[in-house]
């Protein structure tokens, strides 16, 4: 199944269930404690926390999401593990003092299971998972009931995990709303480690900053699945990068003039393809680079990259040239993408260029302070 269609069936199926459809919101977070929009919840924090009345209170999106730097960075991952990326679209649905466990517990079974209008996955393929309980909050039973009693699950496929990774947020970690989750994970059944694809949050506490707890006026739904991993899975891919969503850059980069024997070509690869996706989205949403915050970010990915790429022999500016099969990959979903090529493709092209400089400079020094002290 194509990516888009993954996006359509999602948007559908909870429009369905009377969801109102918020597109995307920029990677520059209204919210101060945050860097980067690392969430599909985030634009929506003032709504579960009582600050401001939601336009309808079930909300359906598809979340441009990026992880670098902080508690949630990936960056060490990209490149390594099959699934790890800095930029990454998040597929969610979400309840304002709405519905809760009863609903959505029922509906993401559906949405993924069935056949005609959903993804499809094989229901001895899934597993769950449910929050265990510790000294603050209790376990979640009623989640296990529902599993177990309402969609049929065996109780010896569903998991009961800790605080670490069946409880979610805050959002930066340190204070706003958070609750108890349950996962849903992908069982290939040929040994390898289940894939969580789908987090349902059931967002009824705000953290403070001292760590203490307190309920929220009423209990919140939040959930949140990787579009790259589902459409892995439904691609029969092994990994992310062989997705619709980045192998047009992954081909482009190997139409380049690489060196085709070097060892670290396909990890330099990977973290190219990656990091120019993210650093495209984020020129695309007005962050420059610079020595600060976010356009720090921006500036560290791609003179990563560039790095990545003089390591397999592209010696002379490339990553200009990779924006072309981002915007392809995204023509649908993020028209913006197309508007902004140009301009896109010309800060990386300057960000490249002074990094070549820099790095030029520096070997400069190098090489006069090895002769004068030979
Ligand atoms: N807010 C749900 C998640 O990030 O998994």
């Amino acid at each position: 199944m194509k990516s888009q269609e993954i996006r359509d069936r999602w948007i559908k199926f909870f429009e369905n269930k009377k969801h109102l459809y918020v597109p995307s919101a920029s990677l520059i977070p209204q919210n101060p404690t945050l860097l980067l929009t690392n969430a599909g919840m985030v634009p929506f924090v003032p709504y579960f926390l009582g600050q401001e009345k939601p336009p309808s209170k079930r909300a359906v999106s598809i979340q441009k999401c990026v992880r670098v730097g902080g508690k949630d960075s990936d960056l060490e991952n990209i490149g390594k593990t099959p699934r790890h990326l800095t930029f990454f679209e998040m597929l969610g649905n979400f309840s304002f003092g709405d519905y809760f466990k009863e609903e959505v517990i029922p509906w993401s079974w559906d949405l993924l299971t069935n056949k005609d209008y959903g993804y499809g996955f094989k229901p001895e393929q899934l597993l769950v998972s449910i929050f265990e309980g510790d000294d603050k909050v209790s376990e979640d039973k009623e989640a296990l009931d529902i599993w177990h009693k309402k969609v049929g699950i065996p109780e010896n496929r569903i998991l009961k995990l800790g605080r670490k990774d069946n409880f979610w947020g805050p959002p930066g970690g340190i204070s706003g709303p958070c609750g108890p989750c349950s996962e849903i994970y992908y069982d290939s059944g040929d040994g390898s480690e289940p894939i969580e694809i789908w987090n349902l949050v059931f967002m009824q506490y705000e953290q403070f900053e001292d760590g203490s707890l307190k309920s929220l006026p009423k209990p919140n739904v939040d959930t949140g699945a990787g579009l790259e991993r589902i459409a892995t899975i439904l691609q029969g891919k092994q990994t992310v990068f062989e997705t619709d969503l980045l192998a047009p850059i992954i081909k482009k980069i190997k139409e380049l003039d690489i060196e085709k024997s070097n060892t670290k070509l396909d990890l330099s690869v990977k973290i190219i393809a990656d990091h120019i996706r993210c650093s495209a989205m984020l020129i695309g949403d007005g962050v420059k680079p610079s020595n600060l915050g976010r356009g720090y970010v921006l500036r560290m990915l791609i003179r990563r990259a560039a790095r990545y790429g003089w390591l397999i022999g592209l010696k002379k500016p490339f990553l200009s040239e990779l924006v072309s099969p981002v915007k392809d990959i995204f023509d649908k979903a993020y028209p913006q993408v197309k508007e902004s090529e140009k301009q896109i493709a010309e800060i990386i092209e300057t960000e490249e260029k002074a990094f070549a400089k820099t790095l030029e400079n520096g070997l400069k020094k190098f090489n006069e302070l090895v002769e004068k002290y030979q």
